[in-house]
């Protein structure tokens, strides 16, 4: 026999099986339990004080709860499947323990206030588990470019070799994407941090409920604005699958750069064993399936993204029940952001690099000729003819299957009067990195510069992190208290 609906009064009989099972949310928001114990524990706590269900209601609703919890936490709660989300199960539960006061928790509260404060409850402490992840990762890729200053390697432009760069340059090109990431995390943090309790269905209610109070006890900064806008908002998890995705199309590329690294053709790093796998038929092979693993989930990312943007799209103002189906990409980009996160900073750390062969890969290609054409420049050359002269220089290395470097003083003086000996020196593959001290530039000791900013600010995202986790841990505990 079915469980009765919150709301079965109004109907003659209940819904079919196929209707409930169908508008079930239960497989998925079961995930929001733990918020939505809190959230209730707040709520009722807030109309006690206020005087909108007696004291003594109200404690029995908090000790209910706090046992609700406690049971949640050992695992030891049975949601029933038949009613309709994790909402009704949980005021079910606690009615069915508590009895007559449970039927008072509701008062001044809808489930589209509710369900929007469990969500973004589990949006921020998402977010702080996500920027947590990523600033270690951040550190893994410091830890390798603070040794890799000095090692040159080719850089690329549409990949073909372009101008060399070292690889500690390289791999804090990577550390600087993912603090944009951290950024663009905190920054929606800020946002979303707002209590939606009291907004009510869509109109706010007319009992005196004090939602400063329910707002600081949930640990949010202050209660939402308007109400109408509070119960359609999604934004908070629009901005969340956004984030998740961009920091995903980071990994990706990423993980591109690991399966090419560590390919034949460029050897540039040999993959740690225990991130490589074998094929069930080639006994030579491994394969970097995590790193393509990484790449190939941030489709899931997007796709979210995309799933929650359309769900959105054209609903009218106020509460929809189409916005139910927008926690699983929000669940879903969460774990993969945070499961890959794991993954691509250990792997990056555990990366044997080929020094050497990333410097031979660095005489092919005329990786020096920006500076021949800059050393031109120097002597007086306007840099569009000094590009010219190169380029016919290159021309003609290639035919003749030399290098800029090796051309006789006597060849290098057929393309411009203004070269000579020195002009060789000045392109060695050294010097040419070396020289490159404009600041964000390659050169060491703007690397250096690099690294002590990104720490700088690395520890400053932590601290903000860390010192959030810590407040809301008291904010538990007092709730609980
Ligand atoms: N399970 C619903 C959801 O996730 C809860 C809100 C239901 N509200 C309503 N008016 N039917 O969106």
């Amino acid at each position: 026999m079915a469980e009765k609906q919150l709301w079965s009064g109004r109907f003659a009989e209940g819904p079919s099986e196929m209707t409930l099972s169908f508008t079930s949310s239960l497989p998925v928001d079961t995930r929001l339990a733990w918020y939505d114990i809190v959230g209730s524990l707040a709520h009722a706590r807030m109309l006690g004080e206020v005087g909108i269900i007696q004291k003594d209601e109200s404690e029995i609703l908090a000790s209910g709860l706090k046992q609700l919890l406690t049971d949640l936490e050992s695992g030891d709660l049975d949601l029933s499947p038949e009613l309709e989300d994790v909402h009704t199960n949980m005021e079910h539960i606690l009615t069915q323990r508590v009895g007559e006061a449970g039927k008072r928790l509701h008062t001044a509260r809808s489930r589209n206030d509710q369900v929007s404060t469990d969500f973004r409850m589990f949006v921020r402490d998402a977010i702080l588990e996500t920027v947590t992840l990523l600033l270690d990762v951040q550190y893994e890729l410091i830890d390798r470019a603070e040794k890799e200053t000095g090692t040159i390697m080719p850089g690329f432009t549409h990949m073909q070799h372009a101008q060399p760069v070292s690889l500690g340059f390289h791999l804090m090109a990577h550390v600087f994407r993912l603090q944009r990431d951290a950024e663009r995390f905190l920054d929606a943090y800020k946002r979303l941090n707002q209590c939606p309790l009291g907004a009510g269905a869509l109109g706010g209610t007319g009992h005196p409920v004090d939602r400063e109070m329910t707002s600081a006890l949930l640990g949010f900064d202050r209660p939402t604005d308007n109400a109408m806008d509070t119960v359609s908002d999604r934004d908070f998890a629009l901005e969340f699958a956004y984030d998740c995705a961009q920091a995903m199309v980071h990994l990706s590329s990423m993980g591109e750069e690991l399966v090419l690294w560590t390919s034949p053709e460029f050897r540039f790093a040999e993959m740690p064993d225990a991130f490589a796998t074998g094929s069930s038929i080639m006994p030579q092979k491994k394969n970097p399936d995590v790193a393509e693993l990484v790449r190939g989930r941030s489709s899931i990312a997007i796709g979210n993204l995309m799933q929650l943007l359309t769900v959105m799209k054209g609903l009218p103002l106020s509460y929809n029940r189409d916005m139910q189906e927008d926690k699983g990409s929000a669940f879903s980009s969460y774990e993969t952001l945070t499961s890959c996160l794991s993954m691509i900073g250990p792997m990056y750390r555990d990366l044997s690099f080929d020094r050497e062969r990333m410097a031979r890969a660095c005489a092919d290609g005329f990786l020096n000729a920006t500076d021949l054409a800059d050393h031109l420049v120097q002597r007086g050359m306007p840099f569009r003819q000094a590009h010219e002269v190169v380029g016919a220089a290159v021309q003609y290395c290639v035919k003749n299957g030399m290098r800029l470097e090796s051309l006789s003083v006597e060849e290098l003086k057929g393309f411009s009067d203004l070269l000579d000996q020195d002009s060789i020196d000045h392109i060695s593959l050294e010097a040419c990195l070396r020289r490159r001290t404009s600041a964000g530039g390659t050169a060491p000791e703007r690397v250096k510069e690099q690294i002590a900013s990104a720490k700088a600010i690395i520890d400053s995202h932590r601290s903000e992190c860390n010192g959030e986790i810590v407040r809301l841990d008291e904010v538990w505990e007092e709730l609980r208290k």
